[in-house]
């Protein structure tokens, strides 16, 4: 990673130049990035209703990250200051001690048709009609097979609700490299005539569910003590105990986790609310808990592992129509959705490891504050070396206002 060094002191043009070395973008790409008009709005309009715009968020990159042995640049769409940086910084300690190990299951997705007013021998039914269902249900997802995906399987439990009984059809399918909403959806409103047919009761509702218990993905990495120094992981430790004690700190901390996922994510062209919504309902499923660990091990080093429902996919979707998506998984270089998972991961330990070790020990408002500056320069007019100058003044003054930007680059001109 050699090439990356550095990398927050280029230019923006500089850095895209190394990207073009580095992970093959083409001209045309870099004149994508360059230009961050994208998404152009003919294009946008074919993707949701009454457009009238299109709104931009910084995408950056977190050189340095290796998982699984492999150097990853990961890009990250994130408008929050000191995000950025807390994952490089926390990927460039990881890879002083050996990188993260990473893993994530097969990507089996499910959803569900619920059928209302059912009789009381729905379930015996369900069985009785299973073979012909499942079957069914492969052929309407025969176009996954051709990846090594496809139809999996059936369940159903029924429920005695205050609302008369109700069967919740749960069908399990392998999407591969798909999120897989798409899938999904389509073969349960192509299932669900036969579902009434077989059992009876009235089709209601018919949709994935985003909580991928099947789809989890997994990273772990050992902090050295030598190179984070023994008060940072005390203090680690400290803070990650009082998420375990406390719900509005554990809010807190699992919202430092998915600053990383989220950036991955929407950099990537997932639906990040897909995602939230999987990682929070994971969370509380045994009482809301932190989606990771953190202990020392015999040495005295830190160890974090984290465990996480991630349904992203690296193809359809936005994917398919969003320039800057292309580009994203261009530059992250993985061959799967399940090494895209792996890698979301490790980006929310390290964001974590990152915010813990900040707030346990000199606190993140230095940080935030430094860009804070700098972006108030730029609002006062500042260009070039101004910027820095402005704002390192204005860090100096404490007063952190765009007059105040205003008047130190009025002084600096000598007007
Ligand atoms: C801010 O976006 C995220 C943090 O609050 C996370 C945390 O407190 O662990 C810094």
């Amino acid at each position: 990673m050699g090439a990356f060094s550095g990398f927050y002191k280029k230019t923006i043009p500089e850095r895209i130049e190394i990207l073009k070395a580095e992970r093959g973008l083409t001209e045309e790409e870099a004149k994508t990035l360059l230009n961050s008009g994208a998404l152009d709005l003919e294009t946008a309009d074919h993707m949701i209703e009454n457009l009238i715009g299109v709104n931009h968020i910084p995408l950056g990159v977190a050189p340095g990250f290796v998982i699984n042995k492999k150097e990853y640049v990961v890009p990250m769409c994130i408008e929050e200051p000191s995000v950025v940086a807390g994952a490089a910084k926390a990927a460039k300690l990881a890879a002083q001690s050996g990188g993260f190990s990473a893993d994530a299951d097969e990507p089996v997705m499910s959803g569900q048709v619920q059928l209302v007013g059912v009789p009381e021998d729905a379930l015996i039914k369900f069985e009785e009609n299973k073979e012909e269902i499942e079957k069914v249900a492969k052929e309407l997802c025969l176009g996954m097979e051709r990846y090594g995906g496809g139809f999996r399987k059936a369940e159903a439990s029924l429920l005695d609700t205050k609302r008369g009984k109700m069967l919740n059809t749960v069908f399990l399918v392998d999407v591969r490299d798909a999120m897989g909403a798409n899938t999904i959806n389509t073969m349960l409103e192509g299932i669900a005539p036969l579902l009434a047919e077989k059992i009876g009761g009235k089709i209601r509702l018919r949709i994935i569910s985003n909580l991928a218990t099947r789809r989890k993905a997994r990273a772990k990495c050992i902090w050295k003590k030598e190179r984070i120094g023994e008060d940072a992981i005390e203090g680690i430790l400290d803070g990650y105990e009082l998420a375990l004690h406390d719900i509005y700190r554990c809010a807190t901390h699992n919202k430092g986790i998915l600053n990383g996922v989220d950036a991955v994510a929407l950099a990537t062209g997932n639906d990040w609310r897909a995602v939230e919504a999987g990682i929070h309902a994971f969370a509380a499923m045994d009482g809301y808990k932190p989606l990771n660990k953190f202990y020392k091990n015999e040495d005295g080093d830190l160890v974090g592992e984290i465990e996480l429902p991630l349904a992203v996919g690296t193809v359809g979707g936005s994917i398919k129509t969003n320039p800057i998506a292309k580009i994203a998984l261009k530059i992250l270089d993985v061959k799967s959705a399940q090494e895209l998972s792996m890698v979301m991961a490790a980006v929310g330990l390290a964001q974590n490891f990152a915010a813990l070790r900040a707030l346990g020990t000199e606190g993140i408002q230095k940080g935030h504050m430094k860009l804070h500056a700098s972006n108030l320069a730029v609002l006062a007019g500042a260009k070039g070396d101004e910027v820095d100058a402005v704002s390192k003044k204005l860090g100096e003054e404490k007063e952190y206002t765009v007059e105040a930007a205003k008047r130190i680059l009025k002084k600096l001109r000598g007007k």
